[in-house]
């Protein structure tokens, strides 16, 4: 299995890393989370029998032994980051499968995607299979539930529960249409808050360097004069004052190079 735990290790450092970008940029990020798994020897021996596949077969015909989630907060988030993964060039689809648009009988909606990826083992490069699954966390939260109830049940859910469960899914439905249309104010909330925190952050880092360079009582009062500015809750205010600071930095980089 080591090598289908490298390409899960691999493509979740890759994915994490996506979202870090949209961060550090003050972005809004349609990735919310990223979770991997290898496929357990039982699932994969389970899937083996049922569907009459040979354990020679097994790495061409079970393309989901690596497998990553990608959790989203809107349905609008989904092609967005199905684009990302098509405009990879590390990420070679295969497969797509759209059971948001065609949901399932059961009422299950996510949006797979099977991809070819290829790791470098010390014999060299092995292309591997690998299952991608988009969802939003309303979706997430329905799988979830819904897998521990197939379990409970050995997979023939009663009839009874199962109606309770397809009415679950189309109320997930209308929240996550309901919350689309709420979808722009709650990024724009985000990116503010992100923003804020990168300007914070470059404010306190620039402050910590000139505790290293520049006179103390100088450096006290430009910290009390941030303080001042943080408290009144105005982001550009709170930018424009990163900005000078960092004029003030560079002066003083100039000066201890001399
Ligand atoms: P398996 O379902 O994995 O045997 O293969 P398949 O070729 O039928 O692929 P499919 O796209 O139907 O399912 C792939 C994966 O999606 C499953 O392993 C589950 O993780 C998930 N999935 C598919 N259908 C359901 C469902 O009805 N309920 C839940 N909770 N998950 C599902
Ligand atoms: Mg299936």
């Amino acid at each position: 299995m080591s090598p289908y735990q490298l390409a899960v290790d691999e493509l979740s450092i890759k994915f994490r890393h996506m979202k870090e970008e949209f961060d550090i940029q003050g972005l809004y990020s349609p990735i919310e989370k990223v979770e991997g798994r290898v496929k357990s020897i039982d699932s994969i021996l389970d899937k083996l029998q049922k569907k009459n596949i040979s354990m020679n077969d097994m790495e061409d015909k079970i393309e989901d032994i690596a497998g990553i989630r990608i959790t989203c907060q809107f349905v609008e988030d989904i092609d967005r980051v199905v684009e990302m993964i098509r405009n990879r060039q590390d990420m070679e689809i295969r497969l797509e499968k759209d059971y948001i648009r065609n949901k399932k009988d059961s009422g299950y909606r996510s949006y797979h995607m099977i991809i070819s990826y290829v790791i470098q083992t010390i014999h060299g490069p092995k292309r591997l299979p690998a299952e991608i699954q988009i969802r939003t966390m309303g979706m997430n939260f329905w799988a979830t539930i819904e897998h521990s109830l197939q379990y409970k049940y050995k997979g023939s859910i009663p009839e009874r529960v199962q109606q309770k469960l397809s009415d679950a899914s189309a109320a997930i439905d209308d929240i996550d249409h309901a919350m689309s249309e709420v979808r722009d104010e709650i990024m724009d909330a985000q990116v503010y808050h992100q923003k804020k925190e990168n300007t914070i952050k470059d404010i306190l880092n620039n402050i910590q360097n000139l505790y290293k360079i520049a006179n103390k009582r100088e450096v006290n009062k430009i910290q009390d004069e941030f303080y001042r500015i943080y408290l009144l809750d105005d982001l550009p205010k709170l930018q424009h004052f990163s900005k000078q600071l960092d004029i003030i930095s560079e002066g003083y980089r100039a000066q201890s190079l001399i």
